[in-house]
């Protein structure tokens, strides 16, 4: 398992893996406290896409996630990764979180290659793959920091190279940006819209964020409360590679519009849907 310049080549040009899910549902918790957190998704997210999940807070959104990557079972529903039916955690997939997962003992260089040394990989290779990695997202002369002595901003470059450098099929990223300040998110995604052109992989993104999602994906799936599933699919024209000046444009704003629109929609018919049961309950 190297990160040779061949492989990084071929890698630009494979896509990673599709993700297929099918009739997928998720329950949290036990007895009074079970919660139905996903009912009946379906969801596909073609190799080499970049899908957000949009929706309101405690949809669901993470238990999907958590599923894909394997540390939740589904109570019904299959999950298949680059072909492979999703049964645990597994190499195909990479998760960033909002938080740090970062090892405060560990230098930067050491945190990012650590992925590589639990699977054996020698120490010389390791630390050029963490090297080559660092420098993708824009962290050369940083390898011997550590963590604490990195901004919110950077932390996540560390975890975005610490994911990318086992190359997983699919990356998962839960809410990744949602704790740094305005000005500092922008370029994150700025800068991971870059990563993404040069290390060609699937991801799926969630975010609470509508420009976010906007900005970042190629099809944006609106989620609706919980119990989760696709309420709607808007898939975002905009062409690779992206900037900024896309987010001033008509075409942008009008793709706010509908996912407003979709989103007011799911918050009528769940209102719709809490009144019915209130009154069958009555
Ligand atoms: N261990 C658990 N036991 C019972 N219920 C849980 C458990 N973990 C989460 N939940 C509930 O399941 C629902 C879905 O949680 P999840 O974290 O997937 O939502 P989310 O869409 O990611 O929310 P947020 O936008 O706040 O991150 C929430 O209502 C949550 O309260
Ligand atoms: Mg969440």
């Amino acid at each position: 398992m190297t990160l040779d310049a061949n492989r990084a080549a071929a890698r630009r040009e494979s896509p990673g893996g599709a993700v297929e899910i099918r009739g997928l549902s998720v329950a949290l918790g036990t007895g009074a406290r079970r919660v139905e957190a996903v009912r009946d998704l379906d969801l596909r997210v073609e190799g080499g896409e970049l899908v957000s999940l949009l929706g309101p807070s405690g949809c669901g959104k993470s238990t999907i996630l958590n599923a894909v990557a394997g540390y939740v079972a589904p109570e019904r529903g299959s999950i298949v990764v680059g072909g492979e039916r999703v049964e645990g955690p597994g190499p195909s997939r990479g998760m960033v979180f909002q938080q740090s997962s970062l090892l405060p003992w560990k230098t930067v260089l050491n945190n990012v290659g650590f992925g590589l040394k639990m699977r054996g990989v020698p120490e010389r290779e390791r630390r050029e793959a963490s090297r080559r990695l660092l420098s993708l997202v824009g962290l050369s002369g940083f390898e011997d920091a550590y963590p604490a002595q990195l901004s919110g901003g950077m932390r996540q470059r560390v975890e975005i190279a610490r994911v990318l450098i086992t190359e997983p099929r699919v990356v998962l990223m839960d809410e990744p940006f949602s704790a740094l300040d305005a000005q500092t998110r922008l370029s994150m995604q700025e800068l991971l819209l870059d990563v993404f052109r040069q290390v060609r992989t699937t991801v799926l993104f969630v975010t609470h964020d509508i420009d976010e999602a906007i900005f970042l994906s190629d099809r944006i799936a609106l989620m609706t409360r919980r119990p989760c599933r696709v309420g709607a699919e808007i898939a975002v024209p905009f062409g690779r590679p992206r900037t900024a000046a896309i987010v001033g444009s008509g075409e942008f704003a009008a793709i706010k519009r509908r996912c407003l629109e979709a989103l007011r929609d799911e918050r009528a018919a769940a209102a719709h849907r809490h009144d019915l049961e209130a009154q069958t309950s009555a």
